[in-house]
């Protein structure tokens, strides 16, 4: 059984590869699939790409190459539900890609073939998931440190659970935040490659769940410091949540 783990950043995926004692590297379609041990699980850890090809690609290659039994995934994501802040983490209970228009064919986001427009991620995966994500955001400060905590004003981060949208567009416009609040009042946040996962494990009948650290909140306000927290608060909260999730 192997459990595939992706990262939507560089980061991130540095952050989880120092968790593995082991890993060993094998390069397929331009990717480096990094296969390991962490906590007696067997792992394979990967960049995902950005976008929904390369990750759908990304996912299509951990089902068929390396035949992996589940896949979780982490990264970030901007907040476009109320309150769902900077900091915060999203843990997806359905997906959906926003950009997804086959009308007047087929209904506005319904991904045409499959009869729906929302995938649904692992009952028990992702409880897992947010369970781990819970413990990691009740204690902070454990994974980024006190000065990290201070710096980006994270004394009671949140985990949300419930609709995260994707969509081949980094959307940074508040018109556009909006607009996609308003189609979809229930979304929580928006990233570029979750539901293109969500929609490769439903072929493959893979067990899916994702956890997204919010970034920003996906409008044209002031920014934090996006490398500083990429490196300090992002990555350092998925190696956490990982390792919680295997039970380290
Ligand atoms: N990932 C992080 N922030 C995002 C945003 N605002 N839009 C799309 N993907 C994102």
């Amino acid at each position: 059984m192997t459990l595939a783990l992706i990262s939507a950043l560089p980061e991130e995926l540095q952050a989880v590869l120092d968790l593995l004692p082991d890993e060993q590297r094998t390069t397929v379609a331009g990717r480096a699939f990094w296969q390991g041990h962490l906590h007696g699980q067997t792992v394979v850890a990967v960049l995902s790409g950005i976008g929904k090809v390369a990750a759908a690609t990304t996912a299509t290659l951990l089902a068929e190459r390396f035949a992996v039994s589940a896949i979780v995934m982490t990264g970030v994501a901007g907040g476009v539900g109320p309150g769902v802040n900077v900091g915060d983490v999203v843990v997806a209970r359905t997906l959906l890609q926003h950009d997804m228009d086959a009308s007047p064919i087929f209904p506005r986001h319904e991904l045409p073939g499959y009869g729906r427009s929302r995938l649904e991620t692992d009952v028990s995966l992702t409880a897992r998931l947010a369970q781990a994500c819970e413990t990691t955001l009740g204690h902070p400060a454990d994974a980024l440190g006190e000065e990290a905590v201070r710096a980006f004003h994270l004394a009671a981060p949140r985990v949300h659970q419930g609709l995260l949208i994707s969509g081949d567009r980094f959307v940074s416009r508040t018109a556009e935040s909006q607009a996609l609040q308003a189609e979809l009042p229930d979304a929580l946040a928006v990233d570029m490659e979750s539901a293109a996962v969500a929609q490769v494990c439903a072929d493959f009948g893979l067990p899916f769940s994702v956890a997204r650290t919010i970034s920003d909140r996906a409008d044209d306000a002031a920014h934090v410091d996006f490398p500083r927290f990429l490196t300090q608060v992002a990555s350092r909260y998925s190696a956490a949540i990982v390792a919680g999730l295997l039970g380290a």
